[in-house]
């Protein structure tokens, strides 16, 4: 079940994939109608064990928008894992009636699980606070139709960069992008996780402000402080209005700034900011149901230039005696086999989630 592809990690795609996705959405950006029939026959699997507005609606338009149908859901409370059923064993149901899922779901490496038993494409459509690629694909199509190109930026992320997936996933997909440097600006609770900082390690800096970074950005990326990953509603209350844009702070900053929001919105940033024409996030939220398309039709087999059949090789580590210490990985909530790669002498990353952990080998595959 494992040798076709997935999109789990924006990694799981090589930097030439990508770039030929975004040609594909630009392309389709530019002229929808010719792809109306492309998926004529297809079943998307839109399956949200998590809520969302963008993300399941414009994967569910783009298979309409192809020609495909949809079938799925939107909350658990009407799938069979109310009575215990398993992840994996729902994506190996759902597999066997649909050609592609896209899923959401609030446990970190649950897609990564779901992609070991499916007999199709599995799409990761965002994992606890772990990773979003097709948020990634939406920014990254957003500056280069844009901007024109996607290198020489100094962007800066800025809010809650400790639990959004976004931020994270986008950080690994533009690091393999030329002379990209990330500004992180966060209050210390909200940091980048350290995972994140290894994979970009000379090239960002940490701040406390916008005012400290603005006026040197080429694109600010404002995210939303993640309410419901927070375990404490007092320290939510604290720093949830860290920061906000509004037009004061946005005065000093480039006249060609772009600023990029993944939304939903709460104060982050002043709807006074809206009408400015540097506030792209609207259009982003377009961007992102034109990069589905082309994402859906890519691990489909469906575009002129299709994906390589044989994924980026994979390291699929056994460690004795040996757990993820993420309370919210799959292998801690769901009987899943805990498996690793390898970071560094006797440290390894948790395969689903990425937490870091100290152990020793029992067995190493590497997996196509
Ligand atoms: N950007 C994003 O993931 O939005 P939704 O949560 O509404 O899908």
């Amino acid at each position: 079940m494992n040798n076709k592809r997935h999109l789990i990690s924006p990694m799981d795609f090589s930097k030439g994939e990508i770039d030929d996705l975004l040609e594909l959405g630009e392309k389709i950006a530019k002229d929808p109608k010719e792809y109306a029939n492309v998926c004529s026959g297809k079943i998307l699997g839109s399956l949200f064990f998590e809520p969302s507005t963008r993300t399941r609606l414009s994967f569910e338009a783009a298979m309409n928008r192809l020609g495909g149908n949809v079938i799925g859901f939107s909350e658990v409370a009407s799938s069979s894992v109310t009575k215990g059923e398993s992840t994996q064993d729902t994506i190996r149901t759902i597999s066997g009636y649909t050609d592609i899922i896209a899923m959401r779901h609030p446990i970190e490496g649950a897609p990564k699980a779901a992609s070991f038993t499916s007999y199709v494409p599995v799409i990761n459509a965002g994992d606890g606070s772990h990773l979003h690629p097709t948020q990634t694909l939406t920014d990254l199509l957003t500056i280069k139709a844009l901007k024109g190109h996607i290198s020489n930026f100094k962007i800066g992320l800025c809010g809650d960069l400790k639990f959004g997936r976004t931020v994270h996933s986008l950080v690994k997909a533009l690091s393999l992008y030329e002379n990209i440097q990330f500004v992180f600006i966060s209050p210390t609770e909200l940091q980048m996780p350290q995972y994140i900082k290894s994979h970009v390690k000379n090239k960002y800096c940490e701040v406390r402000n916008i005012e400290d970074c603005i006026e040197d950005l080429d694109i600010l990326y404002m995210t939303r402080v993640q309410k419901e990953r927070f375990c404490s509603e007092q320290e939510y209350l604290r720093l949830k209005d860290s920061y906000i844009l509004d037009r004061y702070k946005l005065s000093k900053a480039k006249k060609d700034m772009l600023i990029l929001h993944p939304l939903p919105r709460l104060n982050e940033i002043n709807v006074d900011v809206d009408e400015d024409s540097r506030a792209v996030y609207f259009q982003q939220t377009k961007y992102g149901m034109y990069i589905r398309m082309a994402l859906i039709m890519k691990l489909l087999g469906l575009s002129e230039k299709s994906l390589n059949p044989i994924k980026i090789p994979e390291e699929r580590i056994r460690l004795y005696d040996c757990k993820c210490g993420n309370s919210k990985c799959i292998t801690n909530t769901e009987n899943v086999e805990p498996l690793f790669y390898h970071i560094d002498k006797d440290t390894y990353g948790c395969l689903y989630c990425d937490n870091k952990v100290k152990g020793r080998e029992i067995h190493h595959d590497i997996a196509n």
